[in-house]
């Protein structure tokens, strides 16, 4: 069988790592991976290829940046002649990038199977690019592969529960197999330098780094906070930030490879943060989160405490940063075996 692979963001190399690495495994399945190279630096897209050891892509479609409209139509324009050349039977997209919403129409328009996952997450707040491709992706999918119950629930209640399967959340698979293999020499230099305390943020949604007012709100609050706040900067935030006056306790680095990521969690105090990915890793770390958005798509975490979101607020990050690390924690996520879930479905088709 073959399968093709569509990735083209951060997000989406780790989730696909887990899956490609039990393709590869089995001799009846081919995969072929497109990147669409809507993330193409370095250190957003090449180190991960290399550290999460997933096969070069079989093909970089080099869209690159541009507004919705433009990256979308560059991406199905390119997506569909590499489909039609390939013919693979299915195609999966993952998570609720621009990558994910053309791969996941380009492929059905061809009425070539598709295979959604990370489904049924919902923020409910169409100001968010992300929301409109997940939920292009999970009604023009014909599978959808579930992280959580509550995912579930909301894709029964849209009338998607006859092609949804609970397989547990690929993110925690990743985490398992990659947070055992981190170690220090994955630290940037300045935390490895580091004795003192610290807490991890990073910012990159369009909402907080297009919206001038919110991200002076949200620094300042940074700027007031009792530690340094190492922040490893997507791109689109450093052109943002650079009207603004940092304080001495922000210290910006670039981007982080997944196993650097993790291990500045594995010793960071608390996070701060507008990633959806970031906060399931905390999470997972045991970290507390402060989410910098006005709502969570993954609202298990919330749960005892462990995440709070704080939106833009400067008095209430203030105040929330000062909460006790709760003392339980349940667990919401599967059992790390997702992938195998996923695999064992195609095996049956
Ligand atoms: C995208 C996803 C988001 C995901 C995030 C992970 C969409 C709509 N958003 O947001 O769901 O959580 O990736 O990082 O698909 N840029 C670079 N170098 C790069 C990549 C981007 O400089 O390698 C800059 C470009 O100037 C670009 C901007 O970052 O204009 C935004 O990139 P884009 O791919 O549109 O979305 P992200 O913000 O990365």
């Amino acid at each position: 069988m073959k399968i093709a692979t569509i990735v083209g963001a951060r997000p989406q190399f780790i989730k696909a790592a887990t899956v490609s690495r039990l393709f590869r495994n089995i001799p009846d399945i081919k995969e072929y991976i497109i990147h669409t190279g809507q993330h193409y630096d370095e250190n957003m897209s090449d180190i991960f290829f290399t550290e999460l050891e997933i096969p070069r892509p079989d093909i970089n479609l080099n869209i690159g940046s541009g507004s919705h409209g433009k990256q979308t139509g560059r991406m199905l324009e390119k997506i569909e002649d590499v489909l039609i050349k390939e013919k693979p039977e299915w195609v999966i997209v993952y998570g609720d990038t621009n990558s994910t919403l053309a791969g996941a129409i380009a492929a059905s328009k061809l009425h070539i199977k598709v295979a959604h996952v990370e489904s049924g997450l919902r923020s409910y707040n169409k100001q968010m690019p992300e929301e409109i491709n997940r939920i292009v992706a999970d009604h023009v999918s014909d599978i959808l592969f579930v992280p959580t119950l509550h995912a579930m629930q909301i894709l029964k209640t849209e009338g998607l529960g006859d092609k949804s399967l609970l397989v547990g959340d690929v993110m925690y698979d990743s985490f398992k197999y990659y947070a055992a293999r981190t170690s220090d020499e994955h630290l940037p230099e300045i935390i490895r330098k580091k004795d003192t305390e610290f807490y991890l943020a990073t910012i990159h949604r369009a909402e907080n780094t297009d919206n001038t007012d919110r991200l002076k709100k949200i620094f300042t609050a940074f700027s007031r906070l009792d530690k340094t706040v190492i922040i490893p900067l997507h791109p689109r935030t450093r052109k943002m930030i650079e009207t603004l006056t940092l304080s001495d306790n922000i210290k910006i680095i670039e981007p982080l490879g997944y196993l650097g990521i993790l291990a500045a969690l594995k010793k960071c105090s608390k996070v701060l943060t507008d990633s959806g990915g970031l906060q399931k890793e905390a999470f997972f770390m045991k970290k507390p989160c402060l989410t910098l958005r006005t709502e969570t798509e993954w609202v298990e975490t919330l749960n005892d405490g462990w995440n709070h979101v704080v939106n833009d607020n400067t008095e209430l990050i203030l105040k929330t940063i000062k909460m006790p690390v709760p003392a339980k924690q349940e667990s919401y996520y599967g059992e790390g075996n997702a992938a195998e879930k996923i695999v064992e479905f195609f095996l049956k088709q």
